[in-house]
């Protein structure tokens, strides 16, 4: 359950008229047009625009992706989102679980997050985990239901990316962190056939596309070998975009022993 209710709504915005939203009572959120918004009993809110046609991660793509970040699989990447990560506001967009968002909240008593996903089950998981994560449930597509100039920090791990409207709920010396996969990413899995690909280095594509919004402080490759047990092999399958396409595959045995991480995690200043 969120802490409280007023800490929820100092993030928000009414996604119909814009206004900021406020506690109205022990369950509602409201905007001074009269907009009344239903908060979850687990501590959310769900601000979804009309018209969102997207579908979050499914229950067994986050018990896949939980088992997967929670043995450790990706500290490494964690650790690195963590030491880009400034200051005491910060939104993860896409935040799954909310794994690299617990990572990233610094030691600070004051400092505490927005887990924000299209997926309400992964939202719910998010809050859950920790007293110092309110939820979100939104689509990164629409308009953000976020206030302008909230977020020390925007965060996007392995998630869409909005990049005017990350910027516009930054603060004006506020970052971006994102990390993207490198197209040798679990490389020798997806050669078995069972992912799907990942075209090419990724990070170029954001850094171009970034460039009239953000200025690029940092790339930092972060690279290892993981040992795969058959528990982590059959994990970090299930939890990835090729769960869903499952049925495209032949059901072939897997049988590498490591396979190799490798992503980009990139720091940006908002110009
Ligand atoms: C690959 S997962 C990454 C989750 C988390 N950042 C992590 O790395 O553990 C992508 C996440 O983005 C969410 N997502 C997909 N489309 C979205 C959208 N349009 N708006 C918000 N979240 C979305 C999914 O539900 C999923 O939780
Ligand atoms: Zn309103």
């Amino acid at each position: 359950m969120a802490a409280d209710l007023d800490r929820l709504a100092a993030w928000l915005r009414c996604p119909v008229c814009t206004a900021d939203l406020r506690p109205v009572d022990r369950l509602t959120l409201g905007c001074g047009n009269g907009h009344r918004h239903d908060v979850n009993k687990r501590g959310y809110v769900a601000l979804l625009g009309s018209g969102t046609s997207h579908v979050g991660d499914t229950a067994d793509m986050l018990d896949a992706r939980e088992r997967v970040l929670e043995g450790g699989a990706y500290s490494p990447i964690a650790a690195a989102v963590s030491a880009a990560c400034s200051g005491e506001h910060i939104v993860d967009a896409g935040a799954g679980t909310g794994y690299y968002l617990r990572a990233a909240l610094p030691g600070r008593p004051g400092a505490h997050g927005l887990a924000m996903d299209l997926s309400a089950q992964a939202v719910a998981r998010a809050v859950r985990s920790s007293d110092r994560i309110d939820g979100l449930v939104a689509d990164t597509w629409r308009p953000l239901p976020i206030r302008s100039g909230v977020a020390d920090v925007v965060l996007d791990v392995f998630a869409p990316r909005n990049l005017p409207e990350f910027q516009r709920v930054l603060r004006p010396d506020g970052r971006l962190v994102v990390v993207v996969p490198r197209a040798d990413h679990l490389g020798s899995l997806r050669e078995t056939g069972t992912m799907l690909d990942i075209p090419s280095d990724k990070a170029d594509d954001v850094i171009h596309a970034s460039e009239t919004l953000y200025a690029l402080l940092r790339r930092e490759h972060v690279a290892y070998d993981l040992p795969l047990t058959d528990d982590l092999r059959t994990a970090l399958i299930a939890m990835g975009p090729s769960a869903r396409h499952a049925s495209r595959h032949t059901a072939e045995p897997v049988t590498v022993g490591s396979t190799r991480v490798s992503v980009d995690v990139l720091l940006f200043s908002r110009r």
